[in-house]
């Protein structure tokens, strides 16, 4: 896709996701971007990485081609009640909400084309892991994939993969974070600087997830019962790892962060077709 000058982007919900597809459309793009908030706050923030911050959601809407949604789902009526049904007329709508599905995204926006997507907090380093509802192959979601990549990896899946994919690859980066931390306290109780003990914990981190994405290895396990020398360090380690029932614990995980993500989906789809029934 070739950007030109005159092609803008709304980003509506300078929060978290918000400010991370701010930065990184504008690094990588010569998008204009209207970065929409409530708070003062909220809005210096996203003027700071230089985009046109503004509370006005209708005129964000109105002079852009491509608009983000990047509200809590539980602030998505309300986003709706300020912008006239008119401005998202023929609008590309990327919406970022958790659990919204895409037959309440077209009741509540008619007239645009919407896509319902889910990236995580990596996008604020061009590395999200995107997953976008099928949605039909043509040149508009072309440009919808176009657009994602600014922010990392994009993979077209079935919408039912969505609340699974938000706690998995959503939540994703949390889960992690938590296992970093917890594997470099590990060294730190044995004795090594926290400082040092987080940068190997990182390194082995991105060396592995590169082991395991090439041709070596077909599988995680694979790689295990390489590193694993018989009556060695790493088997103790597993042993322990085993006997607290630590990948199941792990699984248990991922499966109740997607439940819950269908349970707020069910929760908020109602709320939000009864303020259309309203409309
Ligand atoms: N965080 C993640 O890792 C992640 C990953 C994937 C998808 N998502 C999805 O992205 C959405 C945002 O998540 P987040 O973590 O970025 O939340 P967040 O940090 O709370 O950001 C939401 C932003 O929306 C703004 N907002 C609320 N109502 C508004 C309105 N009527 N007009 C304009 N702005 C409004 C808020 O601005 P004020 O503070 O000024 O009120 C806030 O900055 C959610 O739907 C979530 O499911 C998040």
């Amino acid at each position: 896709m070739t950007y030109n000058h005159h092609s803008t982007v709304a980003v509506l919900g300078s929060g978290k996701i918000g400010l991370a597809f701010v930065k990184q459309i504008l690094q990588k793009t010569s998008y204009r971007v209207y970065a929409t908030g409530r708070r003062s706050e909220t809005l210096k923030a996203a003027e700071s990485l230089g985009a046109l911050a503004l509370r006005d959601n209708n005129l964000a809407v109105r002079e852009s081609g491509i608009v983000v949604i990047a509200v809590k789902p539980f602030h998505f009526p309300q986003l709706l009640s300020e912008v006239e049904p008119e401005s998202w007329k023929g609008k590309i709508v990327v919406s970022l909400m958790a659990g919204v599905k895409l037959d309440t995204l077209r009741a509540a926006i008619p007239g645009a084309r919407v896509f319902r997507a889910m990236p995580n907090l990596n996008s604020y380093v061009g590395f999200s892991s995107t997953a976008v509802a099928e949605n039909g192959y043509d040149d508009t979601s072309r440009t919808v994939e176009e657009f994602l990549k600014i922010f990392g990896k994009v993979y077209w899946v079935p919408e039912e993969y969505l609340d699974i994919w938000t706690g998995l690859a959503g939540s994703g980066p949390a889960f992690i974070a938590e296992i970093i931390d917890a594997m470099a306290m590990g060294a730190v109780a044995a004795g090594m600087p926290r400082e040092l003990s987080y940068e190997a914990v990182l390194d082995v981190l991105e060396g592995t997830a590169r082991l395991l994405r090439s041709r070596l290895y077909q599988h995680p396990g694979q790689l295990r019962d390489d590193v694993t020398t018989p009556a060695g360090t790493t088997i103790k380690g597993l042993m322990v790892l085993e006997s607290g029932g630590v990948k199941a614990v792990l699984m248990k995980m991922v499966e109740e962060a997607s439940r819950r993500s269908r349970e707020i989906g069910e929760e908020i789809n109602l709320k939000i077709l009864e303020k259309i029934r309203q409309r």
